[in-house]
């Protein structure tokens, strides 16, 4: 009971988790804009994979077959060689007489592939529910060999099991009998004439356990496997399944008379992932090891693993981090002791040789010690720690990489059981998820994730084939503050060639900003101006679209003339609106800040209309244009207005889960796609841009749905009569308006304005000048220039090049 209480004390003590926010941008699997290499083989099941030494070959485990496939080329995977291995016919039968399904469980699903030597592969499958290795010879991809091997791979083709390879011998955390019941740690194939060892089977060291993984610690002594298995030392909880490690020494060759050719340095620890606020992650999904760069010191390696917890209902999951130095202190801690089938906690004495290698030659009564004293009294408590309240993440690989500022970053990619891979970087101020790219359709049981760190390629498996994702593709961040803000630490901004661009070594001095929020840096854009004539005493505005929720928009004017403070005002949607004298002619320019990067939007150039202007119609030939060929070719000409009903630019697709998904195509009008704002931002509001009467013929270029002549006309005549009544109506407090600002004292009435959100805003505009807002589609614009009524300008931005 003591050791419950504790249990759960603890966790109450480690620190909270950091949650993973939603991910910045999602691709789905067709996606052009992160395009992945998909190789859809013959056969099916191609979920075990092996990478060559120089990364040129991916070795694949199917169903009934081996592969090799050439994975030098960043834009193809071809198949390279084939070999079928299948059960005989009578195999199969006998399979189906057991009461498999012949279909589903009797082929020969591929469990490991290895590397032998430069010579030759290892692998191990079902083969209809009776375990086979073969021996591969890597040049003609034959099998020169094959038997029995039970023990080695599970006889279950949806068992997770871990084996792995280490100087031609081979180390396998399996079950090892028909019903998956019976596990077992073994080293097989053992070299120099040493017995084979396996576990200690006179007491029950394991308890219905699932192998994730393994790992060889960088002293190639310990060779340590990760799994889950029913936690029996809590005894209050029935069917508690506790995370663990254990450890084995490599080169065990078990005791002279107690423990003979069973392993003498079996240990196991159990691995805490809780966090403050949630019910501890108990079960282990996938432990991968982070290896430090090459002469950085191996006590920094680093266990990342996924956990998910038995008691959630919804789909949640955790990532926590070991450190190679915690699982050492602990096996080299105090051990518990297994008497009358209870786990007790003796104070005694230490025993110095308790989960130590070397301890062949030990007396028989250090061994009988050995064998009751195998499970840590301490728990391996992790370091970092995050939470996803969202996804149940199930395999993980993690890459390290260097940033711009010389600080290294750990990128993970985290692969839901749909198909959805995660991008997230782990930064001072919390984790983001860079990116989501789905890699297959269907949910998988079966499948795995191999890093190609060298090539930059992250390889997964599954019943829909082989997937190669590149970690990063720059080009999708198509403008400076776009790649700054991605705070990706594989991507960033050449200045010299105004692009987006990975971190390939070059001595180029790329802009990135992944920490803190005071970089300063102010992305240079290529920004036409925008010409607006106005006339003097026309209530103008000039409108400047956020390029994200975050951003902070500030107006800058120029030349500088000292204008009244209030003059010019901001309103709440970011526009700036002002009422046009000669002092207020000029360069306006909107500036949007964002993390400590600045951008400039849009520039205008406000100058005095030549001549008058008369009554824009909004005609049959007002058919809506991109902003950019709108202002490729605006005319010198008298400009007139004309309404632009911004189409929704494009449908938020929808990930798997429903979520409404994020799309980079808004990045033509210089806009991020962020998931909150993506729909607002194209939910069809009204922009008015500048053209001249000569070009309007070259507005004709029709888009794919133009604006419907009908239903517009109606609103027309509706909303000019709402417009007549508003002129009526206002025309006397315009007059007044106007008077009061020869007073000099209209400023301190338009200041009002600021405080009003975006709506009421638009209504208190309509009290000033003459702009009607009928409803939220349509705004008319009255440009008659009699006395007394003021005319409202809405200018619109292309705010990308
Ligand atoms: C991807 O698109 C191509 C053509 O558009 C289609 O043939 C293919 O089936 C698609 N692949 C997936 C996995 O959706
Ligand atoms: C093999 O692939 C099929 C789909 O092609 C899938 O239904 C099945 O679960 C897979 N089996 C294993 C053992 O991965
Ligand atoms: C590689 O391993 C295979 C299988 O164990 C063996 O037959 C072969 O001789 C080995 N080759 C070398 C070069 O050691
Ligand atoms: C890869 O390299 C390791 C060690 O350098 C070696 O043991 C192994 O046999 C190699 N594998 C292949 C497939 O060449
Ligand atoms: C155990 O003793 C044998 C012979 O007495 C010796 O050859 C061997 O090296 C010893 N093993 C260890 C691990 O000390």
């Amino acid at each position: 009971m003591g050791s419950s209480v504790a249990f759960l004390f603890l966790s109450l003590l480690l620190g909270s988790a950091d949650s993973l926010p939603p991910p910045q941008i999602s691709f789905l699997l067709n996606s052009s804009d992160r395009p992945l290499i998909h190789f859809r083989p013959d056969v099916s099941n191609t979920t075990t994979l092996l990478l060559s030494n120089d990364s040129s070959t991916l070795y694949v485990g199917a169903r009934d077959a081996i592969l090799s496939l050439d994975v030098s080329q960043s834009d193809v995977i071809s198949l390279k060689k084939k070999v079928m291995w299948s059960p005989s016919e009578q195999d199969r039968a006998d399979c189906a007489n057991k009461g498999k399904n012949p279909a589903v469980d009797c082929p020969n699903f591929i469990h490991v592939v290895q590397a032998v030597n430069s010579t030759h592969l290892y692998a191990c499958g079902s083969y209809a529910y009776s375990p086979h290795q073969a021996v591969i010879d890597i040049e003609r991809l034959s099998v020169v060999h094959q038997d029995g091997a039970k023990g080695r791979c599970p006889y279950n083709p949806f068992e997770r099991s871990s084996v792995v390879i280490i100087d031609e011998e081979l180390f396998s955390a399996t079950t090892t009998d028909f019903k998956g019941h019976v596990p077992q740690i073994s080293r097989f194939l053992s070299k120099d004439g040493r017995p084979d060892v396996s576990l200690d089977s006179s007491i029950k060291l394991l308890d219905e356990p699932t192998f994730v993984s393994s790992s060889l610690d960088p002293a190639g002594q310990k060779l340590y496997f990760f799994f889950t298995e029913a936690g029996k030392e809590f005894s209050f909880v029935n069917e508690l399944q506790i995370p663990r490690v254990a450890q084995v020494c490599k080169d065990d060759v078990g005791g002279q008379r107690i423990l003979q050719k069973k392993w003498t340095s079996f240990a196991k620890a159990s691995l805490l992932c809780v966090s403050s606020k949630e019910l501890p992650f108990n079960i282990l999904q996938d432990m991968f090891t982070l290896r430090p760069a090459e002469g950085a010191n191996t006590r920094e390696t680093l266990f990342y693993g996924i956990f998910t917890s038995q008691w959630s209902r919804q789909a949640e999951s955790a990532v926590c981090t070991f450190s190679l130095q915690d699982i050492q202190k602990v096996f080299a801690g105090s051990f518990k002791t297994l008497e009358k089938e209870r786990y007790q906690q003796k104070h005694s004495q230490r025993h110095n040789y308790l989960g130590k290698c070397g301890l062949s030659n030990s007396s028989d009564s250090e061994l009988l010690r050995v064998k009751t004293n195998y499970l840590t009294s301490q728990s391996v408590t992790p370091g970092k720690q995050m939470v996803s309240l969202e996804q149940k993440y199930s395999r993980l690989v993690v890459m390290r990489t260097q940033a711009a500022n010389g600080k290294h970053y750990d990128i993970l990619f985290l692969l839901t059981e749909s198909g959805l891979l995660h991008k997230v970087v782990s930064l001072d101020e919390g984790p983001r998820v860079i990116e989501e790219i789905q890699v297959f359709k269907q949910p998988q049981l079966v499948k795995s994730m191999i890093l190609s760190s060298s090539k930059g390629v992250l390889y997964v498996g599954s019943s829909e084939g082989v997937t190669a994702v590149p970690v990063a593709r720059c080009l999708i961040y198509r403008s400076c503050s776009q790649c700054i803000l991605a705070r990706d630490p594989l991507c960033g901004w050449s200045p010299t060639r105004r692009t987006c661009t990975g971190l390939d070594g070059s001595n180029e001095d790329l802009v990135q900003h992944l920490e803190g929020s005071s970089m300063g840096y102010k992305c240079q854009q290529i920004l036409k101006d925008h010409e607006v004539f106005v006339h003097l005493n026309e209530a103008v505005r000039l409108q400047c679209l956020k390029p994200s929720k975050l951003a902070t928009l500030r107006w800058s004017f120029s030349p500088t003339v000292n204008l009244a403070e209030n003059q010019l005002i901001q309103a709440a949607d970011g526009s700036l609106r002002f009422f046009a004298s000669t002092r207020t002619l000029g360069s306006y320019s909107c500036e949007a800040e964002e993390g400590g990067v600045s951008e400039e939007v849009v520039r205008y150039r406000v100058q005095l209309a030549a001549s008058p202007r008369h009554l824009s119609t909004v005609n049959e030939e007002s058919v809506s244009k991109s902003p950019e060929e709108l202002f490729e070719d605006i005319g010198t000409e008298e400009p007139t207005y004309t309404l632009i009903k911004t189409e929704e630019r494009s449908q938020p697709k929808r990930n798997p889960k429903g979520d409404p998904e994020q799309h980079v195509t808004t990045a033509k009008g210089g806009s991020f796609s962020r998931k909150t704002q993506s729909i607002q931002d194209v939910s069809g509001f009204v922009e008015v841009f500048p053209t001249s009467r000569k070009d309007s013929k070259s507005m004709l270029k029709p888009r794919e749905e133009p604006l419907e002549q009908r239903s517009y006309h109606s609103e027309l005549v509706v909303v000019s009569l709402l417009l007549a009544i508003c002129i009526l109506v206002l025309a006397f407090g315009l007059f007044r308006i106007w008077r009061q600002k020869k007073a000099g004292s209209r400023s301190k009435r338009l200041l009002a304005l600021e405080d009003g959100s975006t709506t009421n805003t638009s209504e208190q505009i309509c009290a000033l000048s003459t702009l009607v807002q009928a409803g939220q589609d349509q705004t008319i614009i009255q440009t008659s220039h009699t006395d007394g009524s003021a005319l409202e300008s809405d200018l619109s931005p292309e705010s990308g090049h």
